[in-house]
């Protein structure tokens, strides 16, 4: 058994009443087990959080960490040229170990800024490495290897035999599904309808109602990518996938930059789990999400930083503020104001993920995921009452992380990573 009991903090608990109380945190194992005033446990660890703030950690829906070595590559292209000229022909010469390095610096990144669990998709081959670095350090994740059997523009390393992909992305579920007491988890990742036959769509469909795992793919990003569609299959990016059957509670689309009032109604009536990415939208120039609309259908949206060439950069805080900062010039200051944007990235990704009774908010019984932050080079005089959530989204950044905890276990403390021992 371990224990730390955490002293004298503020803690945004996002409870179903979005509570912020100051007091103590006590975690045993992996779980928080109370939180409350003046608090005398015993435990392994104690630490003064005076003058600290403990938020969820983040929840990032849609991430590559296979690219976060091609950082600073095709910084100005659009999707399908970014891709085809760029992207692929480096995932392509990935080999194992820099698919290992790749995930492992990218983990860091996102445990130095708070991210606890990421929804991350892998490239064609080596993906078994990517999980190995999961593994060990401790972030909890569901990730998968990409799947795409279809294409010209392919390079040939990446384009997949149907059934060989299908049976690659069987047998890693078989291995890491679950693992680590659950903190590791498999998701299908079909890249994009334009690199899936219907063939390979229908047998992710089946597995994933088999294994009840999450479906992770990318759609209706760009216009490019949805004329191809449409060219095609006569049909916009959702439909498609919803005809295939697709198109339910287990699915994580990320952009869904231009739907139409039919892909809204459908993602509503569905369940379907929206991943919106603001930096990665703006940098690939496919455009700003009307995500004020889904939210006033009560549709989920989470939030990714997609990859490190996309974004070039991998922090939530940065996605929270450009989630908030888009949407104002069109739809006014209150629209994606701070407190809906930092639900989206801590609560809101549990739902996207199936976990919200786990993690997501500070509560007693869930599983102990979350960041300490240290918000005090914020100058102001000491007598405003300021809101912290609208500090944090507002003007928080990764250096004001000071420790980061993944199921009741320090991952990160003051910049400086920690692997972990894993429970298989
Ligand atoms: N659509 C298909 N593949 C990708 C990818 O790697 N990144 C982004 N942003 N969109 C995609
Ligand atoms: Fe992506």
């Amino acid at each position: 058994m371990s224990s730390i009991l955490i002293k004298n903090a503020e803690i945004i608990t996002m409870n179903a009443a979005e509570e912020i109380v100051f007091g103590d945190l006590y975690i045993v194992d992996d779980r928080i087990v109370k939180i409350g005033q003046n608090l005398t446990h015993k435990a392994d660890k104690v630490m003064d959080a005076s003058g600290k703030t403990i938020i969820p950690g983040f929840i990032q829906t849609h991430i590559h960490l296979c690219q976060t070595l091609f950082r600073g590559q095709a910084d100005d292209l659009e999707l399908l040229d970014w891709l085809k000229q760029k992207i692929w022909p480096l995932e392509a010469s990935h080999d194992e170990e820099s698919i290992y390095y790749s995930a492992m610096l990218g983990i860091g990144e996102l445990l130095q800024s708070g991210t606890t669990t990421v929804v991350d998709m892998e490239t064609v081959n080596h993906t078994e490495y990517a999980f190995q670095a999961i593994a060990e350090s401790g972030i909890r994740a569901l990730a998968g290897k990409v799947m795409m059997d279809k294409g010209d523009e392919v390079p040939v390393p990446l384009r997949e035999n149907t059934l060989k992909s299908i049976q690659q992305s069987a047998d890693l579920l078989e291995k890491w599904h679950n693992s680590d007491n659950g903190r590791i988890q498999y998701a299908f990742c079909p890249r994009f309808v334009v690199s899936c036959t219907e063939e390979l769509l229908k047998s992710v469909r089946d597995l994933s109602a088999q294994y009840n795992v999450r479906v992770h793919t990318h759609a209706s990003e760009n216009a490019n990518e949805i004329l191809l569609v449409e060219r095609e299959l006569g049909m916009r990016n959702v439909v498609y996938l919803d005809s295939i059957g697709l198109a339910n509670e287990r699915l994580i689309l990320a952009h869904c930059v231009w739907l139409d009032e039919e892909e809204k109604r459908i993602i509503k009536e569905r369940g379907v789990k929206v991943s919106h990415c603001p930096g990665s939208n703006l940098k690939l120039a496919s455009g700003v999400a009307e995500i004020p609309s889904l939210l006033d259908q009560q549709a989920f949206v989470s939030l990714g930083a997609d990859g490190a060439p996309c974004n070039n950069n991998l922090d939530m805080f940065n996605e929270m503020r450009l989630a908030a900062i888009i949407q104002k010039p069109v739809h006014g200051p209150t629209a994606m104001n701070a407190r809906t944007v930092f639900r989206m990235a801590t609560i809101g990704g549990a739902k996207a993920v199936g976990m919200e009774k786990e993690i997501g908010s500070l509560e007693p019984g869930k599983k102990a995921d979350l960041a300490i932050l240290n918000l005090n080079d914020f100058h102001v005089y000491p007598s405003f009452d300021i809101d912290t959530i609208s500090r944090i989204v507002y003007s928080a950044t990764r250096a004001d992380v000071e420790i980061t905890i993944v199921n009741g276990k320090i991952v990160m403390e003051n910049r400086k990573l920690k692997t972990v021992d894993k429970e298989m």
